[in-house]
């Protein structure tokens, strides 16, 4: 047990020392990172009623958590870019002065941790030692979000290691549930506070959260440093920090070309991480590598080539809609060694959610630990799983993770995909003129609301290249910098911008997705090669009927003439509505998208 210092850099033992006299945890315990720990913390939680451990037959390795019911996905209204002007952080983000942000935080954090241990987690995002890596520290009264961690990202001694050797900025996350226990008090299973504030501090690249234990208000790596802060070094260091995912599609000729998307929250980039084509394209040749699935940290290199790295080491991944039919590769990737949080538990010690399997389980125990059967569904509308219920489970563990997901230097990229949720409009696939075009169609990208925030569901929004609960900074700025990439790249890869989710008059999807979505895949990275042929719209580059590969499927050229239309009525709603944006940032907006605006306007 590491109740000892396991560094010795004394910026390091100082902060700690100071955060430990601020929040008064019990101990202060160093994380090693090795598997008996891991094994003990996790016994821990059975033990005090946070975990349940699943059938170790059926699902070795795995354990299910229910969040307190207040505790379910990321709070944007309590989310804040504490930079030094409110100018800084730009209208999309919520901003407080920073000095008083953190005398109010202080208060907070004041005995916050009283009754707790406050684990010393040093984690690494990308591989450990990297030149495309970041270091972070994350002190947690949280062993969920330790274990979690411990997935997510490489953590523990080989990451001390690199912060002494190197010398190495570190990113000082501090992290509590905000629930300090009295003396004798018996702890809940999922401790939480009401008050929650999550915090970032750009200029002194610091975060600070309190009151949540989920996802990415708790895991630290993922959002709070590895987008926003991550965009902010960024953009000082002429890289991209983006909420993309990063995937390979490989030719039958065994030629490779890496494609990075950016979709909003559940829109599916573990999906099309992960894909499986359809028989008929592997008999010919073709295979999907998975590189990461939410994030991806982009850089050129000597020659101006755009290379990216996946921070992340695990999923953390919607589980509604997750079945061996959608995606196999996450349903391999779940089978042991995971998290499950918010699902439902099966009598049998296993667990089930939405879309699973066709046919539900008879009974179980819903995301709250209430008895559930589909005859009590179907009266009250209950679910089974949260729909923001997730797995954490190690990206090794992937079948289709590619050889190459380590490679310290990443994977070269040709392409950028950007995509939202949108039931009209817009066209399942169409590419940019352009660099500047491109930036464009990402910087008005719309999508309807998704359960991954809490907010209003299904509500069309902006959501600039699915950056907008993401981004540190200024979103014009953000645009600024997108557009002064092009400079530092000797080749920019081609932008386009797909559609998974248009409906017909009668409501159905009319696109299949999921596996079938490899066919687009394709054609994207056609086109980076100069192989396929496509026809000019206002919008941009689509491809016709016959320059998609159709063998296996039956899709007539009617349904893709509906799932193509281009509408002039819809789209000048759509072009006023990306006005709204453009006018709350207008003051930092970069000419180049007005014009872009302007041009757009004119071809239509
Ligand atoms: P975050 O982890 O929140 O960033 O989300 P994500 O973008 O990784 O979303 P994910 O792939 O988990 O997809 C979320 C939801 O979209 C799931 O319920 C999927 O079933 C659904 N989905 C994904 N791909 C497709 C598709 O091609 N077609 C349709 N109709 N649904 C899809
Ligand atoms: C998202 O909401 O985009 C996620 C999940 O990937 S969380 O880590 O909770 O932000
Ligand atoms: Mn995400």
């Amino acid at each position: 047990m590491a109740f000892h210092p396991l560094s010795k850099n004394t910026h390091l033992l100082q902060w700690v020392a100071k955060m430990a006299a601020l929040c008064t945890p019990d101990s202060i315990y160093w994380v090693d990172g090795s598997e008996g720990e891991y094994r003990g913390l996790c016994d821990q939680m059975v033990a005090s009623g946070t975990f349940t451990r699943l059938n170790e037959e059926r699902w070795p390795g795995c354990f299910h958590a229910r969040s307190d019911p207040g505790d379910v996905a990321r709070v944007e209204e309590r989310t804040f870019i504490c930079s030094l002007s409110r100018e800084a952080a730009g209208p999309t983000n919520n901003w407080v002065n920073p000095f008083e942000m953190r005398r109010k935080l202080r208060k907070c954090f004041a005995g916050s941790m009283r009754g707790r241990t406050m684990f010393v987690l040093a984690f690494s995002m990308g591989p450990v030692g990297s030149p495309m890596s970041q270091v972070g520290v994350q002190l947690t009264d949280s062993p969920y979000a330790v274990v979690n961690m411990r997935i997510m990202t490489r953590i523990g001694l080989s990451v001390f290691a690199e912060i002494d050797r190197a010398d190495r900025r570190v990113v000082p996350c501090l992290h509590s549930v905000g629930r300090p226990l009295g003396p004798g008090e018996k702890d809940v299973p999922w401790p939480c506070n009401p008050e929650k504030y999550i915090v970032h501090f750009p200029e002194t690249r610091e975060i600070w959260s309190y009151g949540s234990g989920y996802g990415g208000n708790a895991l630290l790596g993922k959002k709070c440093f590895a987008l926003r802060i991550a965009s902010n070094l960024a953009r000082d260091e002429g890289w991209m920090a983006e909420h993309m995912l990063i995937v390979g599609l490989e030719n039958p000729q065994g030629e490779k070309t890496y494609v990075a998307a950016a979709f909003p929250s559940a829109c599916g980039k573990t999906n099309f991480a992960m894909m499986v084509p359809p028989r008929a394209l592997v008999d010919q040749g073709w295979k999907v590598w998975t590189v990461g699935d939410d994030i991806a940290w982009m850089k050129p290199d000597a020659n101006g080539r755009l290379r990216a790295i996946n921070p992340e080491a695990g999923f953390f991944g919607v589980a509604p809609g997750t079945s061996l039919k959608t995606n196999p590769n996450a349903m391999a990737a779940l089978s042991r060694n995971t998290i499950f949080t918010n699902v439902a538990l099966t009598p049998d010690g296993g667990v089930w959610w939405e879309g699973m399997t066709e046919k539900p389980p008879a009974e179980c125990m819903d995301w709250r630990g209430l008895r559930w059967t589909p005859e009590i569904a179907k009266e009250s509308g209950a679910r089974a799983a949260h729909p923001n219920s997730r797995f954490t489970c190690p990206a090794s563990q992937c079948p289709t993770i590619d050889p190459e997901w380590e490679r310290p230097d990443g994977v070269p990229i040709s392409a950028i995909v950007f995509g939202g949720r949108r039931a009209t409009t817009m066209p399942l696939v169409y590419q940019a003129f352009n660099w500047t075009s491109g930036v464009y169609i990402g910087a008005t990208m719309g999508s309807e609301m998704t359960a991954a925030a809490e907010g209003a569901v299904g509500k069309v929004r902006r959501d600039p290249m699915a950056m907008l609960p993401f981004c540190g900074y200024h979103m014009g700025d953000y645009f600024g910098h997108w557009i002064a990439m092009q400079k530092r790249l000797a080749e920019t890869p081609r932008i386009f911008h797909v559609n998974w989710f248009r409906r017909d008059e009668a409501g159905n999807f009319i696109w299949p997705g999921f596996g079938e979505n490899v066919r687009v895949l394709r054609w994207i990275a056609d086109r980076t090669r100069g192989r396929a042929l496509g026809r000019e719209t206002p919008i941009g580059w689509v491809p016709r009927y016959e320059d998609m590969d159709w063998s296996g499927l039956d899709f007539s050229a009617e349904r893709f003439e509906e799932l193509q239309a281009f509408s002039r009525a819809a789209w000048r709603a759509e072009v006023i509505s990306q006005e709204e944006l453009f006018f709350d940032l207008h003051d930092r907006l970069p000419k180049e998208m007005v014009y872009e605006r302007e041009l757009l306007i004119c071809r239509m």
